[in-house]
Protein backbone atom coordinates (compact mmCIF):
# COMPACT_ATOMS: atom_id res chain seq x y z
CA UNK A 1 0.00 0.00 0.00
CA UNK A 2 1.42 3.16 -0.86
CA UNK A 3 1.33 6.59 1.12
CA UNK A 4 0.92 9.32 -1.02
CA UNK A 5 3.68 11.99 -0.18
CA UNK A 6 3.82 15.50 -1.61
CA UNK A 7 6.94 15.99 -2.52
CA UNK A 8 6.86 19.25 -3.66
CA UNK A 9 6.00 20.77 -0.64
CA UNK A 10 9.38 21.35 0.52
CA UNK A 11 10.99 22.80 -3.02
CA UNK A 12 7.86 24.69 -3.71
CA UNK A 13 7.87 26.44 -0.27
CA UNK A 14 11.36 26.81 -1.10
CA UNK A 15 10.97 28.74 -4.07
CA UNK A 16 8.09 30.64 -2.85
CA UNK A 17 9.93 32.31 -0.20
CA UNK A 18 13.00 33.40 -2.14
CA UNK A 19 10.24 34.83 -4.44
CA UNK A 20 10.58 32.69 -7.85
CA UNK A 21 7.84 33.41 -10.70
CA UNK A 22 4.26 32.60 -10.66
CA UNK A 23 4.88 30.15 -13.29
CA UNK A 24 6.43 27.50 -11.18
CA UNK A 25 4.20 28.17 -8.61
CA UNK A 26 1.22 27.35 -10.46
CA UNK A 27 2.94 24.19 -12.50
CA UNK A 28 4.01 22.77 -8.64
CA UNK A 29 0.27 23.39 -7.74
CA UNK A 30 -0.85 21.85 -10.69
CA UNK A 31 1.59 18.68 -9.77
CA UNK A 32 0.73 18.58 -6.38
CA UNK A 33 -3.30 18.55 -7.14
CA UNK A 34 -2.64 15.96 -9.94
CA UNK A 35 -1.04 13.93 -7.54
CA UNK A 36 -3.92 14.15 -5.01
CA UNK A 37 -6.63 13.18 -8.05
CA UNK A 38 -4.55 10.34 -8.68
CA UNK A 39 -5.36 8.89 -4.84
CA UNK A 40 -8.99 9.88 -5.10
CA UNK A 41 -8.90 8.14 -8.50
CA UNK A 42 -7.86 4.53 -6.75
CA UNK A 43 -4.45 4.86 -8.96
CA UNK A 44 -2.54 4.54 -5.55
CA UNK A 45 -4.42 3.50 -2.92
CA UNK A 46 -3.89 5.30 0.49
CA UNK A 47 -5.07 9.05 0.72
CA UNK A 48 -3.60 10.63 3.52
CA UNK A 49 -5.68 13.93 5.54
CA UNK A 50 -2.48 16.21 5.20
CA UNK A 51 -2.55 15.58 1.34
CA UNK A 52 -5.05 17.73 1.37
CA UNK A 53 -3.66 20.66 3.82
CA UNK A 54 -2.09 23.62 1.41
CA UNK A 55 1.38 23.34 1.39
CA UNK A 56 2.40 26.35 2.48
CA UNK A 57 1.21 25.09 5.93
CA UNK A 58 2.71 22.16 6.43
CA UNK A 59 6.22 24.30 7.16
CA UNK A 60 4.56 26.55 10.18
CA UNK A 61 5.09 25.84 13.88
CA UNK A 62 1.88 25.61 15.72
CA UNK A 63 1.40 28.68 17.77
CA UNK A 64 2.56 28.19 21.36
CA UNK A 65 -0.68 29.45 23.30
CA UNK A 66 -0.18 30.45 27.00
CA UNK A 67 -1.85 27.70 29.35
CA UNK A 68 -5.00 28.35 30.81
CA UNK A 69 -6.00 28.17 34.39
CA UNK A 70 -7.42 24.94 34.86
CA UNK A 71 -4.87 23.31 33.01
CA UNK A 72 -2.08 24.85 35.05
CA UNK A 73 -4.11 24.61 37.98
CA UNK A 74 -4.11 20.47 37.39
CA UNK A 75 -0.50 20.83 36.33
CA UNK A 76 0.73 22.72 39.33
CA UNK A 77 -1.60 20.75 41.95
CA UNK A 78 -2.75 24.23 43.32
CA UNK A 79 -6.55 26.13 43.25
CA UNK A 80 -6.89 28.40 40.38
CA UNK A 81 -7.01 31.12 42.61
CA UNK A 82 -4.39 30.21 44.36
CA UNK A 83 -1.91 31.29 40.78
CA UNK A 84 -0.54 34.50 40.11
CA UNK A 85 -0.93 34.56 36.58
CA UNK A 86 1.45 37.48 35.01
CA UNK A 87 2.27 35.85 31.80
CA UNK A 88 -0.61 37.15 29.34
CA UNK A 89 -0.91 41.03 30.04
CA UNK A 90 -4.49 39.94 31.38
CA UNK A 91 -6.55 42.99 33.69
CA UNK A 92 -6.85 40.97 36.68
CA UNK A 93 -9.30 43.39 38.07
CA UNK A 94 -11.58 41.74 35.38
CA UNK A 95 -14.83 44.00 33.96
CA UNK A 96 -17.04 46.03 35.71
CA UNK A 97 -20.19 44.44 37.56
CA UNK A 98 -22.66 45.68 34.70
CA UNK A 99 -20.61 42.56 32.48
CA UNK A 100 -22.05 39.71 34.79
CA UNK A 101 -25.62 41.60 35.09
CA UNK A 102 -26.08 41.68 31.45
CA UNK A 103 -24.05 38.33 31.16
CA UNK A 104 -26.85 36.80 33.48
CA UNK A 105 -30.26 38.44 31.67
CA UNK A 106 -29.39 37.36 28.47
CA UNK A 107 -32.76 36.45 26.86
CA UNK A 108 -31.87 35.62 23.13
CA UNK A 109 -28.69 33.37 23.29
CA UNK A 110 -30.59 31.49 20.57
CA UNK A 111 -30.20 34.23 17.88
CA UNK A 112 -27.57 35.44 15.52
CA UNK A 113 -25.90 37.86 16.67
CA UNK A 114 -26.15 41.04 14.59
CA UNK A 115 -23.60 40.60 11.76
CA UNK A 116 -22.98 44.74 12.19
CA UNK A 117 -22.09 44.86 15.98
CA UNK A 118 -24.70 47.79 15.87
CA UNK A 119 -25.05 48.56 19.40
CA UNK A 120 -21.56 48.39 19.82
CA UNK A 121 -19.85 50.26 17.53
CA UNK A 122 -22.69 52.76 18.43
CA UNK A 123 -21.50 52.41 22.08
CA UNK A 124 -17.50 52.32 20.37
CA UNK A 125 -18.19 55.66 18.98
CA UNK A 126 -19.00 57.67 21.73
CA UNK A 127 -16.33 56.33 23.77
CA UNK A 128 -13.26 57.20 21.03
CA UNK A 129 -15.38 60.15 19.12
CA UNK A 130 -14.61 58.85 15.84
CA UNK A 131 -18.27 57.87 14.01
CA UNK A 132 -19.84 53.99 14.09
CA UNK A 133 -18.90 53.94 10.05
CA UNK A 134 -15.24 53.56 10.47
CA UNK A 135 -15.49 51.04 13.14
CA UNK A 136 -15.57 47.03 12.79
CA UNK A 137 -15.60 44.76 15.67
CA UNK A 138 -13.73 41.13 15.74
CA UNK A 139 -12.90 38.28 17.67
CA UNK A 140 -10.47 39.63 19.74
CA UNK A 141 -8.11 42.16 17.64
CA UNK A 142 -6.78 38.66 16.74
CA UNK A 143 -9.35 38.42 14.47
CA UNK A 144 -8.78 41.37 12.89
CA UNK A 145 -5.14 41.24 12.41
CA UNK A 146 -6.01 37.73 10.05
CA UNK A 147 -9.08 39.25 8.35
CA UNK A 148 -6.52 42.18 7.32
CA UNK A 149 -4.32 39.94 5.95
CA UNK A 150 -7.02 37.86 4.23
CA UNK A 151 -8.23 41.35 2.82
CA UNK A 152 -5.16 42.57 1.48
CA UNK A 153 -2.03 39.37 0.76
CA UNK A 154 -1.80 37.32 -1.86
CA UNK A 155 0.46 34.92 -1.23
CA UNK A 156 4.07 35.22 -2.00
CA UNK A 157 3.17 39.32 -0.68
CA UNK A 158 5.45 40.80 2.28
CA UNK A 159 4.80 42.57 5.10
CA UNK A 160 7.14 44.06 7.65
CA UNK A 161 7.67 42.95 10.74
CA UNK A 162 9.52 45.10 13.45
CA UNK A 163 10.66 42.33 16.44
CA UNK A 164 10.82 42.00 18.95
CA UNK A 165 7.06 42.87 18.95
CA UNK A 166 3.54 40.54 19.21
CA UNK A 167 4.40 37.39 17.30
CA UNK A 168 0.62 36.97 15.48
CA UNK A 169 1.81 39.21 12.74
CA UNK A 170 4.35 37.01 12.01
CA UNK A 171 2.06 34.09 12.71
CA UNK A 172 -0.77 35.35 10.51
CA UNK A 173 1.70 36.62 7.62
CA UNK A 174 2.65 32.71 7.41
CA UNK A 175 -1.15 31.48 7.60
CA UNK A 176 -1.51 33.64 4.70
CA UNK A 177 1.40 32.58 2.48
CA UNK A 178 2.64 36.29 2.68
CA UNK A 179 6.73 36.65 3.37
CA UNK A 180 7.89 38.57 6.43
CA UNK A 181 10.78 41.08 6.19
CA UNK A 182 12.24 41.59 10.10
CA UNK A 183 13.48 45.14 10.59
CA UNK A 184 14.74 44.67 14.36
CA UNK A 185 13.77 46.89 16.68
CA UNK A 186 17.18 49.62 18.04
CA UNK A 187 18.63 48.79 21.73
CA UNK A 188 16.15 51.11 23.10
CA UNK A 189 13.54 49.01 21.42
CA UNK A 190 12.39 52.55 19.17
CA UNK A 191 12.02 51.83 15.76
CA UNK A 192 15.28 51.72 12.76
CA UNK A 193 12.96 54.28 10.69
CA UNK A 194 15.93 54.35 8.16
CA UNK A 195 15.85 50.86 7.80
CA UNK A 196 12.21 50.83 7.06
CA UNK A 197 12.26 53.47 4.64
CA UNK A 198 14.67 51.70 2.64
CA UNK A 199 13.05 48.15 2.89
CA UNK A 200 9.87 49.64 1.68
CA UNK A 201 11.83 50.88 -1.62
CA UNK A 202 13.78 47.87 -2.49
CA UNK A 203 11.11 45.15 -1.35
CA UNK A 204 8.06 46.71 -2.08
CA UNK A 205 6.09 45.36 0.98
CA UNK A 206 2.40 45.61 1.10
CA UNK A 207 2.29 46.32 4.66
CA UNK A 208 3.89 46.95 7.96
CA UNK A 209 2.29 45.99 11.38
CA UNK A 210 3.34 48.61 14.46
CA UNK A 211 2.32 48.49 18.24
CA UNK A 212 2.27 51.14 20.30
CA UNK A 213 2.72 50.66 23.07
CA UNK A 214 5.15 47.94 22.15
CA UNK A 215 4.18 43.93 23.18
CA UNK A 216 7.08 42.93 24.66
CA UNK A 217 9.37 45.95 25.76
CA UNK A 218 6.06 48.94 26.85
CA UNK A 219 7.91 51.17 24.21
CA UNK A 220 5.61 53.60 22.01
CA UNK A 221 5.95 55.40 18.94
CA UNK A 222 6.38 59.19 18.48
CA UNK A 223 4.00 61.25 15.97
CA UNK A 224 7.45 62.34 14.20
CA UNK A 225 7.96 58.21 13.78
CA UNK A 226 4.71 57.24 12.48
CA UNK A 227 4.03 59.99 10.11
CA UNK A 228 7.39 59.45 8.49
CA UNK A 229 6.38 55.51 7.49
CA UNK A 230 2.44 56.73 7.07
CA UNK A 231 3.95 58.95 4.05
CA UNK A 232 5.51 55.40 2.60
CA UNK A 233 3.49 53.43 0.11
CA UNK A 234 2.38 51.11 2.41
CA UNK A 235 -0.43 50.23 4.71
CA UNK A 236 0.63 50.64 7.94
CA UNK A 237 -1.91 48.54 10.66
CA UNK A 238 -1.40 50.24 14.64
CA UNK A 239 -2.04 48.11 17.13
CA UNK A 240 -2.82 49.73 20.34
CA UNK A 241 -3.83 47.02 22.07
CA UNK A 242 -2.10 48.59 25.34
CA UNK A 243 -3.06 52.43 24.53
CA UNK A 244 -5.10 52.74 27.77
CA UNK A 245 -2.28 52.05 29.87
CA UNK A 246 0.30 55.02 28.32
CA UNK A 247 -1.23 58.38 29.03
CA UNK A 248 -1.94 58.82 25.05
CA UNK A 249 -4.61 59.46 23.24
CA UNK A 250 -5.45 56.68 20.67
CA UNK A 251 -4.72 57.54 16.62
CA UNK A 252 -8.33 55.86 15.28
CA UNK A 253 -9.29 59.28 14.35
CA UNK A 254 -5.96 59.64 12.06
CA UNK A 255 -7.76 56.84 9.86
CA UNK A 256 -10.11 59.92 8.64
CA UNK A 257 -6.89 61.63 7.67
CA UNK A 258 -4.52 58.84 6.28
CA UNK A 259 -5.77 56.13 4.06
CA UNK A 260 -2.89 53.92 4.38
CA UNK A 261 -3.84 53.52 8.47
CA UNK A 262 -5.48 50.72 10.29
CA UNK A 263 -5.88 51.26 14.10
CA UNK A 264 -6.63 47.99 16.03
CA UNK A 265 -7.84 48.08 19.87
CA UNK A 266 -9.26 45.76 22.04
CA UNK A 267 -11.33 44.71 25.19
CA UNK A 268 -8.87 42.46 26.66
CA UNK A 269 -6.84 44.70 28.27
CA UNK A 270 -8.67 47.37 28.97
CA UNK A 271 -12.36 46.06 30.24
CA UNK A 272 -10.87 42.97 31.56
CA UNK A 273 -12.58 40.88 28.38
CA UNK A 274 -9.97 38.20 27.06
CA UNK A 275 -12.23 35.28 27.79
CA UNK A 276 -15.14 36.60 26.17
CA UNK A 277 -13.09 37.93 22.84
CA UNK A 278 -13.78 41.68 21.51
CA UNK A 279 -11.59 43.72 19.70
CA UNK A 280 -12.26 46.64 16.70
CA UNK A 281 -10.84 48.54 14.70
CA UNK A 282 -11.10 52.03 13.25
CA UNK A 283 -10.54 51.51 9.33
CA UNK A 284 -10.41 54.19 6.24
CA UNK A 285 -14.00 53.84 4.81
CA UNK A 286 -11.98 52.70 1.50
CA UNK A 287 -10.76 49.68 3.36
CA UNK A 288 -13.54 49.42 5.62
CA UNK A 289 -15.93 48.19 2.63
CA UNK A 290 -13.58 44.87 1.72
CA UNK A 291 -13.44 44.29 5.40
CA UNK A 292 -17.41 44.47 5.76
CA UNK A 293 -17.33 41.92 2.48
CA UNK A 294 -14.28 39.27 4.06
CA UNK A 295 -15.71 38.77 7.44
CA UNK A 296 -17.35 36.02 9.25
CA UNK A 297 -20.96 37.25 9.16
CA UNK A 298 -21.34 36.52 13.11
CA UNK A 299 -17.82 36.98 14.32
CA UNK A 300 -18.63 38.95 17.60
CA UNK A 301 -20.98 36.55 19.81
CA UNK A 302 -24.09 37.88 21.79
CA UNK A 303 -22.01 37.35 24.78
CA UNK A 304 -19.32 39.43 23.31
CA UNK A 305 -20.99 42.03 22.33
CA UNK A 306 -23.53 43.02 25.68
CA UNK A 307 -20.35 42.00 27.51
CA UNK A 308 -18.44 44.90 25.60
CA UNK A 309 -21.47 47.43 25.75
CA UNK A 310 -21.94 46.95 29.31
CA UNK A 311 -18.47 47.20 30.53
CA UNK A 312 -18.07 50.76 28.14
CA UNK A 313 -21.95 52.05 30.29
CA UNK A 314 -19.22 52.08 33.07
CA UNK A 315 -16.55 54.48 31.95
CA UNK A 316 -15.31 55.42 35.58
CA UNK A 317 -14.81 51.43 36.38
CA UNK A 318 -12.61 51.35 33.35
CA UNK A 319 -10.33 54.29 34.22
CA UNK A 320 -10.22 53.28 37.91
CA UNK A 321 -8.60 50.13 36.92
CA UNK A 322 -6.49 51.39 34.10
CA UNK A 323 -4.93 53.84 37.12
CA UNK A 324 -4.28 50.95 39.49
CA UNK A 325 -2.35 49.17 37.49
CA UNK A 326 -0.64 52.34 36.01
CA UNK A 327 0.30 53.03 39.71
CA UNK A 328 1.08 49.46 40.62
CA UNK A 329 3.58 49.32 37.14
CA UNK A 330 5.35 52.01 38.90
CA UNK A 331 6.06 50.39 42.47
CA UNK A 332 6.55 47.35 40.42
CA UNK A 333 9.01 48.89 38.19
CA UNK A 334 11.19 49.82 41.63
CA UNK A 335 11.09 46.80 43.06
CA UNK A 336 12.47 45.14 40.35
CA UNK A 337 15.34 47.82 39.41
CA UNK A 338 16.55 46.18 43.04
CA UNK A 339 15.96 42.80 42.31
CA UNK A 340 20.09 41.91 41.60
CA UNK A 341 19.85 39.52 38.58
CA UNK A 342 17.15 41.84 36.43
CA UNK A 343 17.36 45.15 34.35
CA UNK A 344 13.34 45.94 33.87
CA UNK A 345 12.90 48.77 31.13
CA UNK A 346 10.17 51.35 31.30
CA UNK A 347 7.49 50.29 30.18
CA UNK A 348 3.88 52.53 29.29
CA UNK A 349 1.76 49.21 29.30
CA UNK A 350 0.88 46.68 31.61
CA UNK A 351 3.34 44.50 31.73
CA UNK A 352 7.19 45.09 32.52
CA UNK A 353 10.18 43.48 30.11
CA UNK A 354 13.36 42.69 32.19
CA UNK A 355 16.61 41.46 30.90
CA UNK A 356 17.87 38.56 33.50
CA UNK A 357 21.74 39.30 34.48
CA UNK A 358 24.09 38.12 36.80
CA UNK A 359 24.29 34.92 34.61
CA UNK A 360 21.23 33.60 35.92
CA UNK A 361 19.14 31.64 33.25
CA UNK A 362 15.86 33.19 32.19
CA UNK A 363 14.28 29.99 31.22
CA UNK A 364 15.68 28.20 34.90
CA UNK A 365 14.01 31.68 36.29
CA UNK A 366 10.05 30.97 34.88
CA UNK A 367 10.43 27.60 35.64
CA UNK A 368 11.34 27.92 39.50
CA UNK A 369 8.71 31.01 39.84
CA UNK A 370 5.72 28.53 37.76
CA UNK A 371 6.55 25.70 40.83
CA UNK A 372 6.21 28.93 43.60
CA UNK A 373 2.11 29.04 41.23
CA UNK A 374 3.59 32.54 39.68
CA UNK A 375 3.59 32.66 35.72
CA UNK A 376 5.69 34.66 34.34
CA UNK A 377 6.02 34.97 30.12
CA UNK A 378 10.23 33.64 29.31
CA UNK A 379 11.40 34.60 26.20
CA UNK A 380 13.91 32.42 24.05
CA UNK A 381 14.35 34.16 20.38
CA UNK A 382 16.75 35.77 18.36
CA UNK A 383 15.90 39.45 19.26
CA UNK A 384 14.99 38.41 23.40
CA UNK A 385 17.06 35.74 24.28
CA UNK A 386 17.50 35.81 28.21
CA UNK A 387 14.64 38.18 29.45
CA UNK A 388 11.40 37.77 30.45
CA UNK A 389 7.75 40.09 30.71
CA UNK A 390 6.34 40.39 33.88
CA UNK A 391 2.67 41.66 33.28
CA UNK A 392 1.15 44.30 35.81
CA UNK A 393 -0.83 42.97 38.86
CA UNK A 394 -2.61 43.61 41.96
CA UNK A 395 -0.62 44.88 44.64
CA UNK A 396 -0.82 41.22 46.40
CA UNK A 397 0.24 39.63 42.69
CA UNK A 398 3.53 41.96 43.22
CA UNK A 399 4.18 41.02 46.81
CA UNK A 400 4.39 37.39 46.35
CA UNK A 401 5.83 38.40 43.22
CA UNK A 402 8.78 39.86 44.95
CA UNK A 403 8.76 37.60 47.86
CA UNK A 404 9.31 34.35 45.31
CA UNK A 405 12.12 36.63 43.95
CA UNK A 406 14.20 37.06 46.42
CA UNK A 407 13.87 33.13 47.46
CA UNK A 408 15.91 32.96 44.22
CA UNK A 409 18.94 35.13 44.63
C1 LIG B 1 -0.04 43.77 20.77
C2 LIG B 1 -1.24 42.90 20.88
N1 LIG B 1 -2.21 43.02 19.97
C3 LIG B 1 -3.31 42.24 20.02
C4 LIG B 1 -3.47 41.32 21.03
C5 LIG B 1 -4.66 40.43 21.01
O1 LIG B 1 -5.79 41.09 21.46
P1 LIG B 1 -7.16 40.31 21.56
O2 LIG B 1 -7.21 39.67 22.90
O3 LIG B 1 -8.18 41.41 21.40
O4 LIG B 1 -7.21 39.33 20.45
C6 LIG B 1 -2.49 41.18 22.01
C7 LIG B 1 -2.67 40.18 23.07
O5 LIG B 1 -1.90 39.96 23.95
C8 LIG B 1 -1.35 41.97 21.92
O6 LIG B 1 -0.35 41.86 22.81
Amino acid sequence: MSVLKISVASSYLGRFIHGSGSVNRNRERGMASAMLSEQLDGTHSKVTGDSFIRLHLKKISPYQPILPFEILSARLGRKPEEIIKLDANENPYGPPPEVAEALGTLKFPYVYPDPESRRLRAALAEDSGLESEYILAGCGADELIDLIMRCVLDPGDKIVDCPPTFTMYEFDAAVNGALVIKVPRLSNFSLDIPRIIEVVNLEKPKCIFLTSPNNPDGSIINDEDLLKILKLPLLVVLDEAYIEFSGLQSRMNWVKKHDNLIVLRTFSKRAGLAGLRVGYGAFPLSIIQYLWRAKQPYNVSVAAEISACAALQNPGYLERVKNFLVQERERLFDLLEKVPYLKPFPSFSNFILCEVTSGKDAKKLKEDLANMAVMIRHYNNKELSGFVRISVGKPEHTDSLMKCLKLLE
